[in-house]
């Protein structure tokens, strides 16, 4: 009985240790904007890609070609930009605003 106890608990902790981290990469996902200006504006809207805000780009297409990268387009991996940072990504581009200050190719 005493041992049905113990496993019980070391399950209940070992969900909440789950959950624990689950929050912790939840609160370490960087916003849209955060990824958008570290990493895309490195190059869209400064002349190096096309400008991609504004344009209604389907959310899809944008994560394929996150992850795919085109000709000088590199590609960027989970590591770099996680599943999560890159849906809401797309998600943000596709419904984004143009900025009048950006420039494309
Ligand atoms: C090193 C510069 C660079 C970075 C960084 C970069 N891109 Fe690009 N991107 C390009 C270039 C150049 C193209 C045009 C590729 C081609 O068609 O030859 C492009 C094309 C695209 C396109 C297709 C646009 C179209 O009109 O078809 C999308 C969508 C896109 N990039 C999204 C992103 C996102 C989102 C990020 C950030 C995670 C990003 N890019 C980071 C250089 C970059």
């Amino acid at each position: 009985m005493k041992r049905v106890l113990v496993l019980g608990a070391g399950i209940a902790l070992a969900g909440a240790a789950q959950a624990a981290q689950k929050l912790g990469e939840v609160q370490a996902q960087r916003s849209p904007e955060q990824v958008y200006s570290a990493v895309c504006g490195y190059c869209h809207g400064r002349n190096v890609g096309p400008v991609i805000r504004g344009r209604g780009l389907p959310a899809e297409m944008v994560e394929y070609q996150v992850r795919h990268g085109q000709n000088a387009m590199p590609a960027f991996r989970p590591s770099e930009i996680t599943p999560a940072e890159l849906k809401a990504l797309a998600q943000w581009v596709q419904t984004s605003a143009a900025d009048p200050k950006e420039k494309g190719q």
